[in-house]
């Protein structure tokens, strides 16, 4: 992004003071804003549209400020002097004297742009005019005023007192030194910046929304449970919150007003367009949090506390019509099969796995030797333990022995004819009511069932990378799985401390499915230069509380690896927004696949 020439502002000197704030709206954003800014000595105004709407607004920043003193992080008195710096009005007129104004009012064009002309009427003329919008055009809000060249982008996220990072819009036409004065507030907030040109979504929005809309699409198509599709996503990427109990947060009208806008903004792109659920849950007044009730209950309108409703399962349905698994086959010798068969052996099962050869069986007997040294020397397993599960633990080089087992975990080559070979010939081998269950990551689960004579008794078990740390299980039923097959491959997962969740079989499951979509898109905009990888790494992190930026992840998990999960969903789904980004081709086609080549988005070798 090229800078154009630094302006100073006559009329203001080089830096600003923001001694007083303005915030018209005080929802979700606005009230969260208030208490930023009040929390770091700016006395604010604080604007809503009713005497009801301020009352509103008082009690959820009360709310949070008393949450924050039962948490010990604010004293009384801290929050009594930061309540003595907020003024509560109605009337846009008392914003004479704020130095800067944020507009957090719903995201609609028209509604901004009648507040901005009114407070273009009322503010002083060096005020700075924020907006907090999400996805609208800063640039044509900010025509609605007489002084574009003082108006500006301020993406805060939710909730605001809390995440770190704000995104700074500049238009074409913002002053060099209005964006410079606002870098300098973000400090002073404590918070950190990215600062960006005008283009819908801005950086975590943009890579967040198609996100969270395929989950909506997940849970709307019954692919999966709103508990098991958030779940996936906090234990399987480390997220913070699942997609659906962030849309929660967010707030359903707000969601959708973001998505409808991107859609609309961003070229039309299909996973943008509000899915109808979205729409009835808004009509049918199922805001979220806000209104206590969206995807989830809560205990009260803005509570954050879950409450058990008509949808919440049954705790004790899993394991329900289980039968007992005490012998375990694995069939595999590569990084999933050893983590998988430790997994067992150290939740008590008696494991025979299979290796192609004695050299690989002895090397994975080797690793799982030494992986369980490092758990002791850790102190997180006992010595005698470890010898009971070294002891529970066969090695073999022959499918045949695995006849008597009752269920064998298939980690083979992720290679359909391979796939398909060791189930056919474990069908001929294994009991007739023994389990058979693929941990493929991409292949179609009910390509393995064909293959064999017992369809409802296969399943997908999909474990995660390294298994014996990531607690997250997917079961993935075909239309032939039985349900006593799900329910045994369940109980298991859960006798070996994992978290199983159910979805269908389509390519991706529901983490991959979720995931990789995001990462491409980040590659796209990488690619469109509209930010750096740094910046949008950052953002992902400090907006989103992502464990990980997007080319982070990529790099870690292998470029390569992640272009055939691409490749994977946009030839089920065909949707042309998972085409794979063509600078990820490139960096695969150019060996740079990530830590592994010690080159991918980052170089390694410096
Ligand atoms: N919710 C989020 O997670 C999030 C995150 C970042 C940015 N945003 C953006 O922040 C803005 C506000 O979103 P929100 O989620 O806080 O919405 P919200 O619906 O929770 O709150 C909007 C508030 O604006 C008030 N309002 C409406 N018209 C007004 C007027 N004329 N004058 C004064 N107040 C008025 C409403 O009474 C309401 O309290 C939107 O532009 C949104 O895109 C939202």
């Amino acid at each position: 992004m090229a800078d154009s020439p630094k302006v100073v502002d006559e009329e203001v000197g080089v830096t600003r003071e923001f001694r007083t704030a303005g915030v018209v709206g005080l929802g979700t954003m606005g009230a969260g804003i208030v208490e930023v800014f009040a929390r770091n000595g700016i006395d604010v105004i604080a604007v809503e549209i009713d005497d009801d709407s301020v009352a509103r607004g008082r009690h959820r920043i009360l709310g949070s400020l008393e949450r924050a003193v039962a948490k010990g992080k604010l004293s009384e008195d801290g929050k009594r002097d930061l309540c003595d710096r907020v003024r509560f009005t109605t009337r846009l007129g008392d914003l004479g004297e704020a130095d800067l104004i944020v507009e957090a009012v719903p995201e609609h064009l028209d509604l901004k742009q009648r507040i901005f002309a009114g407070l273009d009427k009322v503010a002083k003329p060096e005020a700075i005019l924020a907006t907090n919008t999400s996805s609208l055009s800063v640039t044509e809000i900010s025509v609605a005023t007489c002084r574009p060249a003082r108006v500006i982008g301020i993406h805060f996220f939710n909730p605001a007192p809390v995440m770190k990072l704000v995104e700074v819009i500049r238009t074409v036409v913002t002053e060099e030194q209005v964006v410079a004065d606002i870098e300098a507030l973000c400090a002073r907030l404590g918070k950190v910046d990215v600062t960006i040109s005008d283009r819908a979504g801005f950086i975590a929005n943009a890579l967040l929304f198609g996100y969270l809309n395929h989950a909506v699409s997940m849970y709307e198509s019954r692919y999966a449970s709103r508990e098991d599709i958030d779940a996936a996503m906090r234990l399987g990427c480390g997220l913070p919150m699942g997609p659906l109990a962030l849309m929660d947060l967010i707030g359903l009208d707000t969601a959708y007003e973001i998505l409808d806008t991107m859609y609309r903004r961003g070229g039309r792109d299909r996973r943008h367009a509000p899915v109808p659920l979205i729409k009835q849950m808004v009509t049918a007044g199922l805001l979220g949090r806000k209104s206590g009730r969206g995807f989830y209950t809560y205990e009260k309108p803005g509570s954050p506390v879950v409450v058990p409703d008509e949808h919440t399962p049954d705790q004790g349905v899993t394991g329900n019509g289980a039968r007992p698994v005490s012998q375990v086959g694995v069939v595999g010798s590569g990084l999933m099969a050893t983590g998988i068969i430790e997994v067992f052996a150290r939740a008590g099962y008696d494991v025979i796995y299979v290796a192609r050869g004695e050299e690989k069986s002895a090397k994975v007997r080797a690793a799982i030797e030494a992986s369980m040294e490092k758990a002791v020397q850790r102190g997180k397993l006992a010595e005698a333990d470890r010898d009971a599960a070294l002891a529970r633990i066969t090695g073999s080089t022959r499918l045949d022995d695995l006849a008597g087992v009752d269920l064998v975990v298939e980690a083979v080559v992720e290679e359909l004819s391979v796939k398909k070979a060791v189930f056919a010939n474990l069908d001929e081998i294994c009991k007739p009511d023994a389990v058979l269950a693929t941990t493929t990551s991409s292949l179609p689960v009910i390509e393995c069932a064909v293959a064999t004579t017992r369809p409802d008794r296969v399943v997908g078990l999909h474990f995660f990378n390294p298994a014996p740390v990531m607690r997250l299980a997917e079961v993935v039923s075909t239309i032939q799985t039985s349900q006593e097959t799900v329910a045994v491959t369940r109980a298991v997962c859960v006798q070996l401390g994992k978290h199983p969740v159910q979805c269908a079989d389509r390519a991706g499951f529901i983490v991959n499915g979720l995931l990789f979509p995001y990462l491409n898109d980040a590659v796209k905009m990488l690619e469109a230069s509209y930010a750096t990888a740094d910046d949008i790494d950052h953002a992902m992190k400090q907006g989103c509380g992502y464990p990980m930026g997007p080319f982070e992840l990529l790099d870690v998990v292998g470029l390569d690896i992640a272009l055939a999960i691409q490749r994977q969903l946009y030839m089920e789904y065909r949707e042309p927004g998972y085409a794979p980004a063509p600078l990820l081709e490139h960096l695969v086609t150019a060996g740079y696949l990530g830590r592994k080549a010690r080159r991918g988005f980052r170089d390694y070798n410096r």
